[in-house]
C-alpha cells in the first residue's frame, strides 16, 4: 500500500546532542496532546513515534525516511502543487498490480482490492516543539543543519532532507503546513477543525506481501472536511499537513488472502476537477477529472483528522 521501493536508508548520527537534551526536557508532546485533546485517543501513527527505542540506546542505528514512490507525496498532493503532477508511463507501469485508486461505488463490503502493508518502520521521532524550534529548517540554513546531523550534503540523507526542506517551503496556502513537532500538527489541524476532532491511523496487524484483500466493513465518517497529515523523510518527525475539503473519510476493515486483518484510513475526494488531467488516478481508473469521486486508501505514517461528531 505505501509503494516503498527500498532501499531503506540509514545514518549513523542524530547526534547525541538531541539524544540527551530530549531525555531531560519537561516539555512534553504527549502531555501537548492530553491538555490540548483530552478526548481524543492518539492513533498508532503517533504513537509510533513517541517512544521510539533508540532514544535510549545511543548505539542503535537512527534510519531517516526511506527513499520512498509514495503516491500521496509524488503524485497527488505534493506540497505546493496538490494535484498537479501527472503520471508517467513507468509510473503507471510500476503500480499495474496495485489497487491504489477505486471508485466510490467499490466503498463498500465484498469489494476486492490488490494491496501490500509494509510496516512502518520507527526511522525517526517527534521531537518536543522547543527543540524542533531550535533547529533551523530553512534551505539557506543546510550546510548548518547537515554539520549538525552529521549528514554529508552529498549522501542519499542529505539529498532527502534538501528535498523534505524543499517542499516544506514551496509557495502554499493557508490550507498546508509543515508541522517540525507533534504540537504544531495538533496547533494546525485543530485551528482547521476545531478541538472536537478524530485522529487516526491506518493498522495492520503484520506485514503482508501483495496479495488480494477484501472489504469486509466501512464506517463512514462525520463532516466533509479532513486534515491530512503525510510524514515526509527527515531527520526527526516532519509532517506535511493539509486541510481537504469535499472530502469524506472512512474506516475500512480490510481482510487479506492470507488472513491478515487491517484497519485502514480511506478517503473520497468528491471534486477532482482542479486535478491534473494527467493524474495516476484517471488514468488508472479511466475516468475524466470532476466526474466521479475517487478514493484511496493512507499508509501507516499518515495521520487523518476529522471532526467528531
Ligand atoms: C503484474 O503482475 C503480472 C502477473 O503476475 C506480472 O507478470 C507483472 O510483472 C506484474 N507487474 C509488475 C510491474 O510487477
Ligand atoms: C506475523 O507474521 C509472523 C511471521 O510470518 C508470524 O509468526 C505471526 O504469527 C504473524 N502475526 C500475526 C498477528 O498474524
Amino acid at each position: 500500500m505505501e509503494f516503498r521501493i527500498t532501499p531503506i536508508f540509514t545514518f549513523l548520527s542524530l547526534a547525541l546532542v538531541l539524544v540527551t537534551s530530549f531525555a531531560s526536557l519537561p516539555s512534553d508532546p504527549e502531555a501537548y496532546w492530553k491538555s490540548v485533546l483530552p478526548n481524543t485517543p492518539m492513533p498508532k501513527a503517533v504513537k509510533d513515534l513517541l517512544h521510539p527505542e533508540w532514544m535510549e540506546d545511543k548505539n542503535t542505528v537512527v534510519k531517516v525516511g526511506k527513499d520512498a514512490v509514495d503516491i500521496d507525496h509524488d503524485l497527488s498532493v505534493a506540497p505546493g502543487n496538490a494535484y498537479e503532477a501527472g503520471a508517467t508511463m513507468d509510473q503507471l507501469h510500476q503500480l499495474e498490480n496495485f489497487t491504489v485508486y477505486f471508485l466510490e461505488n467499490d466503498m463498500k463490503e465484498g469489494t476486492k482490492m490488490n494491496l501490500q502493508f509494509t510496516k512502518a518502520t520507527i526511522e525517526s521521532a517527534f521531537l518536543p516543539r522547543p527543540i524542533a524550534e531550535s533547529i533551523p529548517f530553512a534551505s539557506k540554513e543546510l550546510p548548518e543543519i547537515f554539520k549538525k546531523f552529521l549528514v554529508t550534503p552529498k549522501s542519499v540523507e542529505g539529498k532527502t532532507m534538501k528535498k523534505t526542506i524543499k517542499k516544506c517551503e514551496k509557495p502554499g496556502t493557508k490550507a498546508e503546513y509543515c508541522a517540525t513537532s507533534l504540537e504544531e500538527m495538533i496547533d494546525f489541524s485543530t485551528s482547521k477543525l476545531g478541538k472536537r476532532v478524530k485522529a487516526m491511523s491506518t493498522e495492520v496487524e503484520n506485514e503482508t506481501q501483495l496479495q488480494k484483500f477484501s472489504i469486509t466493513g466501512v464506517k463512514k465518517m462525520a463532516g466533509e472536511e479532513t486534515v491530512v497529515c503525510h510524514k515526509l523523510p527527515y531527520a526527526y518527525a516532519v509532517f506535511y499537513c493539509h486541510k481537504i475539503s469535499n472530502t469524506k473519510a472512512y474506516k475500512v476493515s480490510l481482510e487479506g488472502a492470507d488472513g491478515t486483518k487491517a484497519k485502514a484510513v480511506g478517503v473520497c475526494h468528491f471534486d477532482t476537477s482542479a486535478w491534473n488531467p494527467k493524474h495516476f488516478a484517471f488514468q488508472a481508473l479511466k475516468v475524466e477529472p470532476g466526474i466521479v469521486p475517487i478514493c484511496h486508501l493512507f499508509g501507516e505514517e499518515d495521520i487523518v483528522w476529522v471532526p467528531k461528531v
